[in-house]
């Protein structure tokens, strides 16, 4: 049997199930590539840390030269994380003619153009399916199944931890710091979760995605960031009430040689394909000028579905690996397109505010709300005669700047207590005017 080597850069959640999946489905991946794909040393921080059962320890190693020197290892996996140092531990690989595959999302978003320029110098191939949507084969599909196409939009819950954070909170009503630790110990989320909750993680992804799909060098701070720390669980009640639910959601659409990239909680309709998208899960909406609309839905994160992205990639560099003269759709090519500014964005919005209970508070906020051209499409008031009550709001579609400006002015009023929340609401394509 012919054999090939890899070397594992960490072996934890990813790695662990990178390596599961190379002794279960042995047979097929050999039936597949022809090759026995063996793993030849792991790179770890401790060596005599206790890990995944059943790995001889001699292949464990924390000198990365050990790899780099050793010519019989063809592809280098990194699954470690972090930016450095993954990054020059890549490069290094890369300047060693060893081919590459990554699942580090963070590290692509923000150097993948270097990165795929050195491999392309070099004439190694770096494979990253699995950095975006843990087990669904997304970056492949746009590469290579719909390269035929022009993308207008791309949108999708691009983040395991906190679909299984907003899940938990709708359904069981669990509360956010519980079913955090929940997501932590099934190792759904990053090293530190900041990256999941504050949205980083999805802008990560969504940054990758619209780099690819609309040929143009993302830079990841251009991506408009909002985390689900700021859901309260009255948000989660209203939405239901209203006939939503609240998914953390990427955005990204072209129109006109402008692209639109936000990351944030979104109100999506119970109706809509993306509601039911539960737990881990994730699910990513492409629309194609020539195939129409399409939904990928999978498992977004952990071991098996994480690690199935990972082996594709090692197969599919095993099998390409003879023929590297082909040219790879290039990730972050130089284009000009313009990045559009968040105020000139377009949604519905719900609007929670704290006002105190008096007669013509509702009034002077709906003409405020007038004064500023935002049309109000529904409006719902919790309490009566308490000192301070809840006011709901949704609004029709408007231009972000306009909702923005009319908050600012509600909020001087001396009625208002607190302006509570603001979510956008994803209600298909409703543009304005239409
Ligand atoms: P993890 O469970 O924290 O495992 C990281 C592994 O890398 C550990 O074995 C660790 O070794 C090793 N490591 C970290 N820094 C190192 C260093 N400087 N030198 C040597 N070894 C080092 O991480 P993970 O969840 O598997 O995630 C790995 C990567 O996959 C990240 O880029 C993540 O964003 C991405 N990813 C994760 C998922 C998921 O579901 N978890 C899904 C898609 C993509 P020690 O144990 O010795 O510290
Ligand atoms: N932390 C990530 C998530 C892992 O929760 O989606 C998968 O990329």
């Amino acid at each position: 049997m012919k054999k090939i080597k890899i070397a594992l850069l960490g072996i934890g959640t990813v790695g662990g199930g990178v390596w599961d999946i190379l002794h279960m489905n042995k047979d097929e991946i050999v039936g597949n590539c022809g090759y026995e794909i063996e793993v030849g040393k792991i790179l770890v921080r401790d060596v005599n840390k206790k890990r995944h059962d059943g790995i001889p320890k001699e292949l464990f190693t924390s000198n990365y030269e050990d790899i780099l020197q050793d010519e019989a290892i063809e592809i280098v996996v990194e699954v470690m994380g972090g930016i450095e140092p993954a990054k020059d531990y890549i490069l290094r690989a890369i300047k060693n003619e060893k081919h590459v595959v990554t699942a580090n999302k963070a590290l692509l978003a923000n150097h993948g153009c270097e990165i795929l320029t050195e491999a392309k110098k070099q004439g190694v191939h770096v494979y990253y399916e699995a950095s975006v949507a843990g087990g669904i084969p997304i970056i492949n599909t746009i590469k290579e199944s719909l390269a035929g196409n022009k993308f207008k939009k791309i949108m999708g819950i691009l983040n395991g931890t906190t679909n299984y954070i907003l899940t938990k909170m709708t359904k069981q009503k669990v509360d956010f710091d519980t079913v955090l630790k929940e997501a932590q110990e099934k190792g759904y989320a990053e090293a530190d979760p900041t990256a999941d909750i504050e949205g980083y993680d999805a802008a990560h992804k969504l940054t990758i995605l619209a780099s690819l799909a609309f040929g143009k060098q993302v830079e990841f701070q251009q991506v408009y960031r909002e985390g689900v720390t700021e859901i309260k669980p009255i948000d989660i009640q209203y939405a239901a009430e209203l006939g939503y639910v609240i998914k953390l959601l990427g955005i990204a659409k072209e129109k006109e040689g402008v692209i639109e990239l936000r990351v944030h909680p979104t109100f999506v309709p119970e109706s809509h394909p993306l509601a039911s998208v539960h737990d881990s899960f994730n699910a990513v909406f492409v629309k194609g000028n020539a195939v129409d609309d399409l939904m990928f839905y999978g498992r977004g994160a952990g071991d098996l579905p994480t690690g199935s992205a990972v082996v594709g990639d090692i197969i599919a560099i095993i099998k390409g690996r003879e023929n590297i003269q082909i040219e790879e759709k290039q990730l972050f090519p130089q284009d000009n397109k313009r990045i559009m500014p968040m105020g000139d964005t377009e949604s519905e919005y719900y609007v929670r505010l704290t006002v105190k209970d008096r007669p013509g508070v509702l009034g002077k906020i709906a003409s405020l709300f007038g004064k500023h051209n935002v049309s109000l499409a529904s409006v719902i008031q919790k309490g009566e005669g308490d000192p301070s009550v809840s006011l709901v709001f949704i609004t029709h579609y408007t231009v972000e700047a306009r909702v923005q400006r009319a908050l600012e002015e509600i909020n001087t009023m001396e009625e208002v207590v607190e302006l509570g929340n603001l979510i956008r609401v994803e209600n298909g394509e409703k543009e304005m005017g239409a």
